[in-house]
């Protein structure tokens, strides 16, 4: 199902629940939503104490006249299902609701985000909960999507689950005698006679058997992604055929979220930059990055469904958001494929941890503050360019970014346990693309990878079955592989890979990795380009942490270490193959290494950007295209005011002004028919 929607959304998580008692606070805040232009509020996420004051008591009337009030000022409802924190009454009566940790301890009533995916009791309840919402509200024309929870995440080891986590494994493997060997249990006889002796992993138990831990981890996603399943179809059992989100995280690790989004129409995420605590402009690929992986997830627009205002109170410097970056962040959701942005939250609580969060509605509560301005500056924004809404995202480059390998490379011991500095190796190849102009997918190893021009495999330790050969055929079809030191190391259940690797592409990339060096932290060597390479490289760069060693097997060198007993062997390969090339990747080079060597290679295979130039330092351009048009939007994230690259043809200014110079923080989109 897809989720449509003709405007941007623009608005935030409303808790009314906190306010009930004060009817001139909710109508002060229906009136200040509609003057900031906001047009959707998340509402009932956290409510379920309130819905459900007691065992089968359902007081649903006071959301129903929130929404219905809403709805009359055309401000629409995203409905949160409430089972992101349970009552107490619950806890109380159910205790099999709470959770257990690691060490099998059971924790107590309180916090949020802290149940048993598995327990039948907590299913039961929040199936009839997501019913009776579906029942009573489903159909309310103010209401426009599901909101399932509240960042899913955090991992359950009670007996129910320990019994799902073998059931589930019985599935995978079959026989215990097929599991012993894919997990390599003889390795200090840890072999397993059946099922039920396996545990969970654990501090006080098994955490060195990397096989049982990823599985662990893929099994806490799969529970997950059921238990998201169950409550959807509560929803639809109530009659409700509105489509679902769920709210994600910042690189995430406890979920592997390719497989979460599949359970989702539209995927939306929560977003807290620290803007400032370095150049703004890496925040802003940073957090951009992050929005082109959830748009990746479903290949689909997405949408911001958190960010704070102004200052956060959880992290350790509540830094406020200087004049601009609100807007600035905000609109970057859109540059990057969403359907807008929402705030956490609208207005601030009185009370408990979150009293100095920041929000659109403050303490002090009036509309004459910076940062209500701001949301009201975006709000108008938002309304100006809501022809971008259902635009897509056409990305010519595409970098691999799997959990399952991520989660097994971090796992293991060695080549470097004081870090493989691994989501920099990834952003070195998102800044370097994003420099020229091009739009980026992040994909899993599950994913589609034809249509791309460039394709980047940045660390990608394990190698699934068929990748490899889904690989090959790209770079035979003409694709251009850039890949690195430590990558195809591993299988799916992280058993190493024999005679030799990167594994099954060796004769794809022409060299065969034969020993990794692991720098320390102080340590640094060089990456020196050769005479008259193809690319033209001129300058030498330095490079640390991990430093691969290959023997040449066809493949040309382009640069070569300049010190260490490995002076003189290749760092940087390419190697041509059926209609492609494949690039070698072999030392963790510094930025600059990146943005140089992918805007010669990029030029050199003739891939252009959007506007088929070097970008200013600073500037952000990204691209959405709908029925024959194409939006630029490009956004000031540098220090100075700057020139914007025009495109050749005929393009319309559809915000901001193209002409002028485009100031720190603002926002042009250009309108061009193709
Ligand atoms: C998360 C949660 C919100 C709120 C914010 C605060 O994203 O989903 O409920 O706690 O953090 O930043
Ligand atoms: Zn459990």
């Amino acid at each position: 199902m897809n989720f449509k929607t003709d405007k941007l959304l623009h608005g935030g998580d409303y808790n009314p629940e906190q306010w009930l008692n004060r009817p001139d606070i909710l109508e002060q805040d229906i009136n200040m939503l509609e003057e900031s232009g906001c047009n959707v509020v998340t509402l009932g996420v956290f409510s379920w104490s309130t819905l459900e004051p007691e065992e089968g008591n359902f007081q649903f009337g006071w959301l129903e006249e929130i929404i219905e009030n809403l709805y009359r000022k055309g401000i629409s409802t995203i409905l949160a299902t409430p089972s992101g924190a349970r009552p107490k009454w619950m806890a109380d009566k159910y205790p099999e609701v709470l959770r257990v940790d690691d060490t099998r301890r059971r924790m107590l009533f309180g916090e949020r985000h802290n149940h048993c995916y598995t327990s039948p009791v907590y299913r039961e309840k929040t199936a009839m909960i997501n019913r009776k919402l579906a029942e009573k509200l489903g159909s309310h024309p103010g209401v426009i999507l599901w909101h399932i929870s509240n960042e899913y995440g955090g991992e359950c080891h009670c007996p129910l689950c320990q019994s799902a986590f073998r059931k589930w494994l019985k599935e995978r493997y079959g026989t215990i005698e097929n599991l012993n060997d894919q997990w390599c249990t003889t390795f200090w006889s840890h072999t397993y006679q059946n099922f039920e002796q396996i545990e969970s992993p654990s501090l006080i138990g098994e955490r060195n058997l990397h096989a049982l831990n990823l599985d662990w981890k893929r099994f806490v996603t799969y529970q997950t992604a059921d238990f998201i399943r169950h409550e959807v179809q509560a929803l639809r059992d109530g009659g409700s055929s509105l489509p679902v989100t769920a709210n994600l995280m910042y690189y995430y690790q406890g979920l592997d979220y390719f497989k979460i989004a599949k359970e989702l129409d539209i995927v939306s995420w929560d977003t807290y930059p620290t803007w400032h605590k370095e150049e703004v402009i890496e925040t802003a690929y940073d957090n951009g990055m992050c929005h082109d992986l959830m748009r990746s997830l479903k290949r689909k627009p997405f949408f911001q469904m958190e960010s704070c205002p102004t200052s956060t109170n959880w992290q350790s410097v509540s830094k406020l958001k200087k004049p601009g970056v609100l807007f600035a962040q905000s609109m970057q959701a859109v540059a990057h494929g969403g359907e807008g942005a929402l705030y956490f939250q609208v207005r601030q609580s009185r009370g408990a941890s979150e009293k100095f969060h920041g929000a659109v509605i403050d303490h002090y509560g009036g509309n004459d503050t910076r940062v209500f301005r701001e949301v009201c500056k975006t709000g108008d924004a938002m309304k100006r360019l809501s022809q971008l809404a259902g635009s897509t995202v056409r990305s010519k480059a595409a970098i691999v970014y799997d959990w399952d390998s991520q989660w097994a490379m971090e796992d293991s011991q060695g080549p470097r346990n004081k870090g493989l500095h691994y989501l920099e190796a990834v952003q070195k190849f998102y800044r370097g693309f994003r420099q020229q102009g091009l739009n980026v997918d992040l994909v899993d190893m599950d994913c589609e990878i034809d249509s791309y021009e460039i394709l980047a495999l940045p660390m990608v330790y394990m190698f699934k079955a068929g990748f490899a050969q889904k690989v090959r055929t790209f770079v035979k079809n003409g694709g251009v592989l850039v890949t690195t030191y430590w990558s195809g190391i591993a299988d799916d259940t992280d058993r190493c890979f024999l005679k030799g690797t990167p594994h099954d592409l060796m004769d794809v990339l022409g060299i065969r990795s034969t020993e990794i060096d692991g720098l320390y932290d102080w340590e640094e060597n060089q990456m020196v380009p050769t005479e008259g390479n193809e690319l033209g490289l001129t300058r030498s760069y330095t490079c640390r942490y991990l430093c691969d060693l290959v023997e040449m097997r066809g493949s040309r060198a382009l640069m070569t270490y300049g010190s260490d007993f490995y002076k003189g062997y290749s760092a940087l390969t390419v190697n041509d193959y059926g209609k492609g090339s494949a690039w070698y990747v072999a030392a963790d080079g510094e930025q600059s290494f990146y943005e140089d060597f992918i805007k010669a290679l990029l030029k050199h295979c003739s891939i252009s950007g959007a506007v088929g130039c070097d970008i200013p330092r600073g500037l952000e351009i990204t691209t959405r295209e709908k029925e024959g048009v194409r939006y630029y939007l490009y956004q000031n994230f540098g220090t100075e005011p700057v020139r914007i690259p025009i495109p050749e043809a005929d393009v319309e200014c559809i915000y901001g002004d193209m002409e002028k110079e485009l100031p720190v923080y603002e926002l042009v989109v250009l309108k061009q028919k193709i």
